[in-house]
């Protein structure tokens, strides 16, 4: 017999558990399924903190400039003003749930973080941002006895009944065999997709899943191309590539080449604090120049105490790689970030799948353009994790739960025995191939091969997971390869100016099989644009 609950939503970061709350506290059965342990996730690892316009000295307005400036032109207005000025009410509420940020004498404190013009970032526990606010999210949820939270499942594809989402297929964790669960309505909440290169600053459930699974039931797909890189995650033989936050930066941290020479001078006059893709480039130029695998990121001008109090995680874990933030050079070099592309979404995470929302970074609202405004996602997550719950509430008040009889199963294998092996070694390969090929710097003959390279990789017999790595592999290329320009996190060096003509959003789906640009985001938007006009 078929499994049915009222709503479902996949994943459970920030985006998820606010959306599962909101869900819940109308009532409705929610089911949560989650890749590993409930706490897993992109957001549990966010260092630097929340950007919120709630300090004496900050307006949504200067909030809204910034976050328009980092988008380099392409930020959908509606989506950045959603999130400034309803972002103030979710911290707030998150605030009273219990969420620890920093303070000092009983009063926030806020840092400063590269390209905003305030300091109004919030931290918990000096660099553990995102660890307190799951925990707080996850105590909120766990008030909600509607709420089934599955961890350790899998979900591989999403179930469409006559051009509608009515459920999804997922991996059961203790018999791996594929089970179905059938509700009203979908709320893809996966996260991004940094394990798609071979270098991030990402944890292994960040794959892009959710993107695959929503291209392949029919969704359509938004700037697909623009990737940000961090510039500082750590650079030590063996070790993971873990995050060396940008606030440190922001409280005074400078880059040195490798004999020593501070050098952001050379590349732009904002120095330490440009944009993450100006920095990231630059430090790509500067180990180019010098012929060096990294540079250094020296914090030995602050003081220890202070730099132990303020990032205690990433002390003890430079510590565990026998480095001290306060008295060694700490080599960096850039990994993959952030996604500022997904699945095409509505200012309410509708999208263009009836039945199926997204919220978080698996989503494209518009709201970063081609370049996200540091510390802006987990704000992001929140609000539009709210609203997408709403919206599939009032969408489908009464509707019924439809199971469909006959459906075809998912083409492809599982990853058991033999078949993990292959999967890992294509993972490997599709990784490298992105980061050599699509990483920092791009043009049309690397972009080209790589593409080639994926077609191959997906005539072979895939699991389904390993097919969904490869075609988001190729999502992500092809759109790098239709965009002959060079924009926020996107930089061809064929291509390296800015053009007019590509002041759109890249839009693909599997229907058209194409390439379009489009004005907006929001398909909503446009369309009732494109009626008034005819
Ligand atoms: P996630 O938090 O990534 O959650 C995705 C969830 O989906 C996870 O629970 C995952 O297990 C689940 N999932 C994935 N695939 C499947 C599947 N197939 N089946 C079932 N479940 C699945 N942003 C900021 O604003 N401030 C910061 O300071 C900051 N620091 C960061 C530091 C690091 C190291 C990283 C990696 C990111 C940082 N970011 C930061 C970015 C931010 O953390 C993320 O963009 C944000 O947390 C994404 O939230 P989300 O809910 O959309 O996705
Ligand atoms: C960081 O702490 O540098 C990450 C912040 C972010 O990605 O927004």
């Amino acid at each position: 017999m078929a499994v049915e609950t009222d709503f479902i939503v996949i994943g459970s970061g920030v985006a998820g558990l606010r959306s599962s709350i909101a869900l819940a506290e109308s009532g409705a059965r929610v089911t949560v399924l989650t890749k590993d342990k409930a706490s897993e996730s992109n957001t549990e690892y966010a260092q630097g903190g929340v950007a919120v316009v709630l300090s004496d000295d900050d307006d949504a307005e200067l909030h809204e400039e910034d976050t328009l400036v980092a988008g380099a032109g392409l930020c959908d207005v509606a989506a950045v003003e959603t999130l400034v000025t309803e972002g103030t009410k979710y911290i707030k509420q998150l605030i009273d749930w219990g969420t620890e940020f920093d303070r000092e004498g009983g009063k926030l404190v806020f840092t400063q973080e590269a390209a905003h013009s305030r300091r109004r970032i919030l931290h918990a526990h000096g660099d553990s941002t995102g660890k307190e606010i799951v925990r707080s999210l996850i105590s909120r949820a766990g008030v909600e006895k509607k709420i089934s939270l599955l961890p350790f499942a899998n979900t591989e594809s999403l179930i469409v009944a006559e051009g509608r989402c009515v459920g999804v297929r997922y991996l059961d964790p203790i018999l791996r065999a594929p089970r179905e669960v059938f509700a009203k309505a979908v709320i893809l909440c996966t996260g991004g997709a940094g394990q798609l290169f071979l270098h991030t600053t990402n944890p292994p459930v960040a794959t892009g899943d959710g993107m695959a699974m929503a291209y392949f039931a029919g969704a359509e797909m938004a700037d697909m191309e623009f990737i940000q890189f961090h510039p500082t995650a750590l650079s030590v033989e063996g070790a993971p590539r873990f995050l060396l936050s940008e606030a440190m930066r922001g409280e005074g941290g400078v880059l040195r080449n490798s004999s020593g020479e501070r050098f952001m001078d050379r590349y732009d006059e904002r120095l330490e604090l440009a944009p993450r893709d100006i920095v990231s480039r630059s430090i790509v130029a500067e180990m180019r120049r010098t012929g060096s695998r990294n540079v250094f990121l020296d914090m030995t001008a602050l003081d220890a105490e202070f730099l132990r109090h303020r990032f205690p995680k990433i002390d003890e874990t430079c510590k565990a790689f026998g480095l001290d933030i306060a008295k060694d050079l700490l080599p960096v070099s850039p990994a993959s970030h952030y996604c500022m592309g997904g699945v095409r979404t509505d200012l309410w995470g509708r999208t263009t799948v009836p039945g199926l929302y997204a919220a978080g970074e698996v989503s494209c609202t518009g709201v970063h353009g081609a370049n996200r405004l540091a510390s802006n996602s987990l704000l992001e997550g929140l609000v539009f994790g709210a609203r997408a719950g709403e919206a599939a509430l009032t969408d489908s008040p009464e509707s019924k739960v439809q199971s469909p009889k006959s459906r075809p199963p998912d083409a492809g294998t599982r990853d058991m025995g033999l078949g993990t092996q292959v999967s890992t070694a294509v993972r490997k390969r599709v990784k490298r191939v992105m980061w050599e090929r699509v990483g920092i710097l791009r043009d049309a003959i690397s972009l080209k091969r790589a593409i080639d390279e994926f077609e191959q990789i997906a005539r072979s017999n895939l699991s389904v997971s390993s097919r969904n790595f490869v075609t988001l592999a190729s999502l992500v290329a092809n759109a790098a390869l239709w965009r002959e320009e060079s924009r926020g996190g996107h930089f061809r060096t064929d291509f390296p100016e800015q053009k007019e003509m590509f002041r759109v959003h890249s839009i693909q789906s599997r229907a058209s099989g194409e390439i379009s640009g489009a004005e907006t985001i929001n398909f909503i938007a446009e369309k009732r644009s494109a009626e008034t006009n005819s």
